[in-house]
């Protein structure tokens, strides 16, 4: 019997394991299994197939024999395409000797983390959040400093409380704009308000811009673009959501050449390089998919113009219109329910299964993708409605 070795390890003993989910999941299989249908909005993946141009370089990348280790640091071609793509659409100058390609975002991220921080060192998240940033800034031995965004102010970052939360200590501020859960998008006076605190307190900013394209009112603006945001700016991008390639794991992080050869190094030790052929299919798409990724972005904004007439309507609900990326995240009033009772019970009445906010570290709120077809949406938000009209 083995005494010694206790799980989970210290590090990952504080980590949060997206208490909700499970239990929200257990539930589905379990109702399914008793033969009933199940609506599953609680995933956040893109239901479009990827782009054909991407799966027919990739195929062509396998019988032209890419099919062994590329370069540690990314095949150079998708290196010199992203970086067009940056200084195109993002205003961002970076040489591809300063882009890594990763084994998705969440190789980004957590090559960010690992190369960056050190144990006590403190970082701002601000909450609700995609759920890896706490975990992976406290397994490198971080602390993570929650901040919240307010319903009020559409989830939207208040520079003034990111002031108000630095210490001495503080080293990095994770963004996510457009933001999953929320959907809140960061617009140019904030983003500029957040450099120059940035710049003040000699902060790193890892800006994850996963969502870059589902951006349905105003635009996308990237925080490494802006004065003096060169040096002090990891972006972090994927082919994941974008071209809806997310079991293609490609994904990459643009730096300033300081950081480069430590991220490089850290990426290869975890990961050795992404997959090849693979990223010529990024690197393709890329350059030819812009046709799909314009048709899945006015499909998304008419899905989510779709479920929030839904949620204007429906009671127990209170909703702020998110303005990207590809949820909804009402606040629960008029019921005495936790998000995660109020789960339970609409899976159970509805047969929906949606996620509790507590997933994402903001209890009271329940997260809904509208990553399905429109017919599909419209019989899950029926069935929600009916369901909480009668609790
Ligand atoms: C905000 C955010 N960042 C990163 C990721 C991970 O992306 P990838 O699949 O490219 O690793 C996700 C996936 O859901 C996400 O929502």
């Amino acid at each position: 019997m083995i005494t010694k070795v206790k799980l989970p390890n210290e590090k990952l003993r504080g980590i949060k394991m997206g208490g909700g989910i499970r239990d929200v999941l257990d539930l589905a299989t379990k109702v399914e299994k008793s033969g009933k249908t199940i609506y599953h909005l609680e995933i956040g993946r893109p239901d479009f197939d990827s782009p054909q141009t991407a799966k027919d370089a990739a195929i062509k990348a396998i019988q032209d024999g890419f099919v062994h280790y590329a370069d540690m640091r990314g095949v150079e071609e998708l290196r010199v395409t992203l970086s067009e793509k940056l200084r195109r659409e993002n205003k961002i100058e970076v040489s591809p000797s300063d882009i890594l390609i990763t084994v998705g975002a969440a190789a980004a991220l957590s090559t960010a983390a690992l190369t960056i921080l050190n144990s006590g060192d403190e970082v701002i998240v601000p909450i609700p959040c995609f759920l890896s940033y706490p975990a992976l800034c406290e397994m490198t031995g971080a602390k993570t400093v929650r901040l919240p965004c307010r319903f009020e102010n559409g989830f939207r970052l208040d520079p003034e409380d990111l002031e108000a939360a630095i210490t001495d200590r503080t080293r990095m501020l994770m963004l996510n704009s457009p933001n999953n859960p929320s959907g809140a998008a960061l617009n140019r006076d904030v983003i500029e308000r957040i450099a120059e605190i940035a710049i003040k307190h000699d902060l790193i900013v890892v800006s994850d811009e996963c969502y870059e394209r589902f951006i349905y009112e105003g635009e996308h603006i990237s925080i490494g673009s802006l004065p003096g945001m060169k040096e002090r700016t990891i972006t972090v991008g994927a082919s994941s959501k974008t071209y809806s390639m997310t079991g293609w794991r490609i994904g990459y992080m643009a730096m300033p050449d300081w950081i480069t050869p430590h991220a490089n190094r850290t990426h290869l030790f975890l990961n050795t390089s992404p997959t090849t052929f693979a990223q010529y299919g990024y690197e393709n798409a890329l350059r030819n998919a812009e046709p799909d990724v314009v048709k899945m972005i006015k499909e998304y904004k008419e899905r989510r113009d779709l479920v929030v007439g839904y949620l204007r309507d429906m009671p127990r609900f209170d909703l702020v219109v998110p303005d990207g990326a590809f949820y909804v995240f009402p606040r629960i009033s008029g019921t005495d329910k936790t998000d995660v009772e109020l789960c339970g019970y609409i899976m159970e009445e509805a047969g929906v299964a949606i996620v509790p906010g507590e997933a994402f570290e903001t209890p009271g709120f329940v997260r809904i993708a509208y990553c399905k077809q429109k017919d599909y949406l419209i019989q899950a938000m029926e069935r929600m409605k009916r369901a909480l009209e009668r609790l």
